[in-house]
């Protein structure tokens, strides 16, 4: 076994360490606005519109235009292929209002999870082969930085050595292809909450998936500083029948040491409230951001309040959102001070796709 490997030209190294920078300034976090097709229309049917290209593009188009204050919390915004070629009303490419907001544009580029044969319903994600060829042509077209998801169940027997093994190896695979090109690599390895689990088994198993992914970056010589780790918060299984309190599942976190948290299936108020809390634990030194990369807890009451016609309301409620989970990535956010209309609302979804 040889150690040897080059760096990135210095010039590259630099590129991706200014986005990854510029993505995790103090006080800002990123909107994961990148469901696919499939999901928005769930998203679409919850509030009785129909599931087509228009209605998909009117609703990004709210949150596109929403008010500049939107820059002062957000920091990147996490499109899907359709959404990066979309216009506003006036013929505005969506790529330059989110560029006017001073919000940096990145794009989904995982293809969606496929079955691992022989395992207990464990998954791994595709999309590998003509990466590099669409992260070229993402870049040309404004795109900073990537998304790639990953997700690992707990069960009695899971997650499995192959599963965990496998999705570490595609992230890092991706991670590498998406650096050659100039984009950021979002590492998803996400841990479900998905089962019954109690705080400390979701804290081992974030712990070995963590890890697994980190030794495959390594190995696929991928450059750490221009990375951003997307982790799920360590927390209890949604039928765990223990109930923990945010302080409690914060400093279970801080064992992992994370960066920009997806929300999981978390109502948008505890979304807030355990960043928060994590924010402002004192358990455990934070060397690193401890931010937001939010989508249904970013979204929820936005698309309640929008119902297909009124965009200002939507607006408004995304705003708030924005707003509180900017002071929780501070550590300074009041539990219970920003009512949204989907606020506490169960925004879990069982085998959840992107
Ligand atoms: P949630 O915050 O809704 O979990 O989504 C974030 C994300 O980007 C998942 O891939």
């Amino acid at each position: 076994m040889t150690t040897y490997f080059n760096y990135p030209s210095a010039e590259l190294q630099k590129e991706l360490r200014g986005i990854a920078n510029a993505i995790v300034t103090p006080g800002k976090g990123i909107l994961a606005a990148d469901e696919s097709a499939g999901t928005m229309g769930k998203r679409l049917a919850s509030v009785g519109l129909e599931n087509t290209e228009e209605n998909r593009r009117r609703y990004r188009q709210i949150l596109f235009t929403a008010d500049k204050e939107l820059g002062n919390y957000v920091s990147g915004v996490i499109l899907f292929h359709e959404t990066l070629y979309q216009k506003a009303d006036d013929g505005t490419p969506f790529v330059q209002l989110i560029k006017n907001l001073g919000i940096i544009p990145g794009i989904k580029t995982d293809c969606g999870m496929v079955p691992l044969m022989g395992s207990e319903g464990e998954n791994t994600t595709q999309g590998l082969d003509d990466l590099a060829q669409r992260c070229a042509q993402y870049k040309k077209d404004g795109c900073q930085f990537a998304k790639w998801r990953c997700a690992l169940k707990i069960g009695k027997n899971t997650p499995s050595y192959l599963a965990i093994l496998e999705n570490a190896n595609v992230l890092a695979r991706y991670a590498s292809i998406s650096q050659m090109h100039g984009l950021v690599p979002i590492v998803e390895p996400e841990v479900l909450m998905e089962g019954s689990h109690d705080l400390d088994r979701a804290q081992k198993v974030t712990e070995t998936v963590l890890a697994f992914t980190y030794k495959a970056l390594n190995d696929h010589h991928v450059f750490l500083e221009g990375t951003l780790l997307k982790p799920n918060m360590v927390l209890p299984g949604q039928e765990c029948p223990i109930k923990y309190t945010p302080e409690q599942a914060a400093e279970f976190q801080l064992l992992c040491q994370e960066l920009c948290f997806l929300s999981g299936g978390q109502s948008e108020e505890e979304a807030t409230a355990h960043l928060n809390a994590i924010n402002k634990c004192t358990a455990a030194k934070k060397p690193w951001a401890l931010t937001f990369s939010y989508g249904r807890a970013l979204q929820a009451s936005a698309i309640k309040a929008w119902k297909g016609s009124d965009a200002k309301a939507g607006q408004a409620e995304l705003l708030k959102r924005a707003r509180a989970n900017s002071l929780a990535s501070l550590g300074k956010y009041e539990t219970g001070s920003v009512a949204g209309v989907a606020g506490k609302d169960d925004l879990f979804v069982k085998n959840h796709q992107y």
